[in-house]
């Protein structure tokens, strides 16, 4: 909670939460879509927008999902409050408290944190940096453990950074079929690969799968938007009544004004701009800890996203770190937050969607003592 609430300080660094500075954002877009929706649509704007949320948002989410394949339709999308309450409506569907659940490790700590509320079990599968998930890992856990679900981010992972190519997204979904167990995959990263390339998306691979896929605008347009989305497959009816238990109907203005993006093009034209953003500031930032930490260093090399996984010389501990960081107004986030074991601790992960300026170059180097 330190390093979630030093996300609201304007006084710190902030290299701990993946959350984009403004400037990387189409903050302007956005404040004209919601004025206008606001004005436009002002009495439907006041009303819930019942689950499974607003049909032309749907519809657009629909049709971009659908250039992935798998031909989606509106009628399979459940609006939701971020991924983070996506993540969270697929679990509480497909699995009961105290049952396993299989994810990377490491693994996006949100995630985690949503296991343990829900009182589930985290089993922690090592992720390959660029193939994901150690499918041979998974197949030797399904032998030993009662395992309900399995929750991967294939594209752009968090923290790692891989995309899972085909292949191994198949292989996956092979094993997993075998064995009964649905997939949630969290896809909140697939528009932002550095090559302007979309992946595939396990749900368009395999239609027909077990497959529940969650995503959010909380990384491209804006996380205070607070907008998500499960395409729920066979557990749509289930999802749509546990999303409309948790908070009855996601804010309406918020989807609507997502509709409008989507439909005049100005989210693809955005994407195009700020990838190659991305890919900059995710490589300058991995020269700067190259330049500055110490021997022993090393870091990812992410697809896409924004975020950049070091390992630290295995004498440091990344919570003392942080916690020293902070007091210097600097936040990172900890290695062992990604793990459910306590793994990782020399480890951190840095959030690069940050302006390149002498504060932040001051705060490397300021963390780059304290490693020292
Ligand atoms: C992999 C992953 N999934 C889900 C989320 C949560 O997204 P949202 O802000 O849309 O709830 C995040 C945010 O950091 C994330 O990195």
């Amino acid at each position: 909670m330190a390093l979630i609430k030093a996300a609201n300080d304007p006084g710190i660094v902030q290299l701990g939460a993946a959350v984009p500075d403004p400037d990387y954002l189409p903050t302007q877009a956005v404040a004209r879509a919601v004025a206008r929706v606001a004005r436009l649509q002002r009495t439907r704007a006041a009303g819930y927008m019942m689950p499974p949320g607003a049909p032309e948002l749907r519809r657009q989410i629909a049709r971009r999902m659908s250039e992935t394949g798998g031909g989606i339709s509106a009628e399979d999308i459940v609006i939701t409050t971020g991924c983070q309450e996506a993540l969270s409506l697929a679990l509480r569907a497909v699995t009961q408290p105290g049952d396993v659940v299989a994810v990377e490790s490491p693994a996006f700590y949100g995630l985690l944190h949503v296991l343990e509320s829900l009182g589930l079990e985290a089993l922690e599968i090592p992720a390959h940096p660029h193939e994901g998930m150690a499918l041979d890992a998974l197949a030797f856990a399904f032998e030993r453990w009662p395992v309900k679900a399995c929750v991967v981010v294939p594209n752009f992972s968090n923290p790692l950074g891989f995309c899972m190519p085909d292949t191994h997204k198949r292989a996956l979904i092979g094993l997993l079929a075998k064995h009964g167990v649905p997939l949630i995959e969290d896809d909140v990263y697939g528009d932002l690969g550095f090559d302007h390339r979309r992946p595939s998306t396990c749900m368009g691979l395999a239609p027909d799968a077990d497959i529940i896929h969650c995503s959010s605008f909380s990384k491209t347009l804006a996380p205070g938007l607070r907008i998500g989305w499960v395409a729920a497959g066979r557990h749509r009816e289930r999802i749509e009544y546990l999303k409309y238990v948790s908070s009855i109907a996601s804010p309406t203005v918020p989807q609507l004004a997502v509709a409008e993006l989507l439909e005049s093009g100005r989210y693809e034209r955005y994407l195009r701009e700020v990838r190659g953003k991305y890919a900059s500031a995710v490589s300058r930032m991995g020269d700067a800890v190259m330049k500055y930490f110490p021997e022993g260093t090393r870091v990812s090399q992410p697809q896409g996203g924004f975020v950049l996984w070091v390992e630290l010389p295995g004498t440091i501990d990344s919570f003392e770190l942080a916690r020293h960081a902070l007091k210097q107004g600097v936040s990172i986030a900890p290695g062992p937050l990604f793990s459910a074991s306590g793994k990782f601790r020399n480890f951190i992960r840095l959030s690069c969607a940050r302006v390149w300026d002498e504060r932040l170059e001051r705060a490397l180097t300021t963390l780059a003592g304290l490693v020292r």
